[in-house]
């Protein structure tokens, strides 16, 4: 007998995405798991359960987690969640660990192993279980929908016999995976694109794209990557000379769409409501920061709100809203992962907690939490 996998049902409202797809269990079933998924798991993300059921999965409820030895989640389980776990089950999903101690040690008192997908480490060996790549590519994607949308003129420039519609002026600011997605999405649609970032292999990438790179090259400038390839928060000093040429740039655009973000710090304040006066009516500006505090001043996390006569959009959980991709992804994602621990040779789980992977992303493992960063002593 195989090991259970569960699939949960995810029980936040707002969570369309689910964590297996019908192909996911094809392969997990060729991993020797046995997998049940929760019934109407799928359903927001247009995968009905006959469709895992074709793959060999039970159609279940919320009590088969108990005797489950794996539960594949989209968000950090609920404290009704892990009441229903058996102890020692692995737990995959993104779980907000930051700010949030009290969920980590009732998954600690839970007694699971509890990953958070989102602390991958971005080395090639793990590129496929980048939970943080394959969702923010798809938001960015999305982020220009929902702009193109709410924007009363077209994107593209159009010569008619009744006159000439001129291109949109799309300016992304934040060029990782969310924002070059962007880039490419508005050059596709037509829109004449302009990007910033303060980390310097950025500005190739966006020339690549076909976009005009835009920041401060200063020496701060030069050395603002980490080691893993994230942003540095940047000093006061640097913020006001990027605020300054970002004013005068943004006064030109049609669309501002913010990506901003540094590991475990709220989001930086790039867009203040004086630059949102400079743009001209019915400019749009997306902020994709929104639930980490936002990039842009007066965005509100989950509504459109009209700032200074800029329709500011601040969709929550944007992957979400191309759940029907994004969780074909993510579901890949987890699978890549969890093989990384099944023996090859007698098909069972063998979590080897020295792997650098498992190191990075466990939070919580025999009764602690175990993460270096979190628990007792918080260095995050
Ligand atoms: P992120 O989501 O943490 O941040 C988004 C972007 O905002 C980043 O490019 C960051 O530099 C930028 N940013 C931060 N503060 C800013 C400011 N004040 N002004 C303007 N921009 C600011 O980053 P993401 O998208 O996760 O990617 C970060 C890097 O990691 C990228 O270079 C990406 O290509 C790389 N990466 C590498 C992977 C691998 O090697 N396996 C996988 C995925 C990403």
């Amino acid at each position: 007998m195989g090991s259970l996998i569960f699939v949960a049902k995810e029980t936040e409202g707002a969570e369309p995405r689910v964590a297996a797809s019908p192909d996911t269990v094809k392969k997990m079933k060729a991993l020797g798991f046995d997998v049940v998924v929760e019934a109407g798991a799928g359903y927001a993300s247009r995968i009905p359960d006959a469709e895992f059921e074709k793959m060999g999965s039970r159609v279940g409820s919320g009590s088969d987690a108990a005797s489950a030895d794996v539960v594949l989640k989209v968000r950090r389980p609920t404290a009704t969640e892990l009441a229903g776990y058996k102890p020692g089950a692995i737990v995959l999903g993104v779980m907000d660990p930051y700010g949030n101690d009290e969920a980590l040690q009732a998954m600690a008192a839970a007694g699971v192993s509890a990953f958070a997908m989102e602390l991958m480490p971005r080395i090639t060996r793990a590129q496929s279980m980048d939970v943080l790549s394959s969702q923010a590519n798809l938001a960015g994607y999305q982020a220009v929908i929902d702009a193109a949308s709410e924007y009363d003129r077209a994107m593209p420039m159009m010569m008619t016999a009744a006159g000439t519609v001129p291109a949109a002026k799309v300016f992304v600011m934040g060029a990782g995976v969310a924002g070059l997605q962007a880039i490419a999405t508005a050059r596709r649609l037509g829109a004449v694109v302009s990007a910033t970032d303060v980390r310097p292999a950025a500005k190739e990438q966006v020339a690549s794209l076909g976009a005009k790179f835009i920041a401060v090259e200063d020496e701060e400038f030069k050395a603002a990557e980490t080691a893993a390839g994230y942003a540095k928060p940047m000093s006061a000093e640097y913020q006001a000379k990027q605020a300054a040429l970002v004013a005068e740039h943004i006064a030109e655009q049609d669309i501002v769409i913010t990506t901003a973000l540094i590991p475990g710090r709220p989001a930086p304040r790039l867009v203040s409501r004086e630059m949102l006066k400079a743009m001209k009516p019915g400019s749009v500006a997306v902020d994709l920061a929104v639930e980490r505090g936002g990039n842009i001043e007066g965005a509100v996390a989950g509504e459109v709100v009209e700032v200074e006569g800029v329709k500011v959009i601040g969709h929550l959980n944007v992957a979400g809203r191309i759940a029907a991709s994004a969780s074909l992804l993510y579901a890949k994602n987890l699978v890549t992962f969890l093989e990384t621990m099944v023996s090859k040779e007698t098909k069972t789980l063998d979590l080897n907690i020295e792997d650098e992977l498992v190191k990075a992303t466990m939070l919580t493992h025999g009764g602690k939490v175990v993460h270096p960063n979190f628990g007792g002593s918080k260095e995050g």
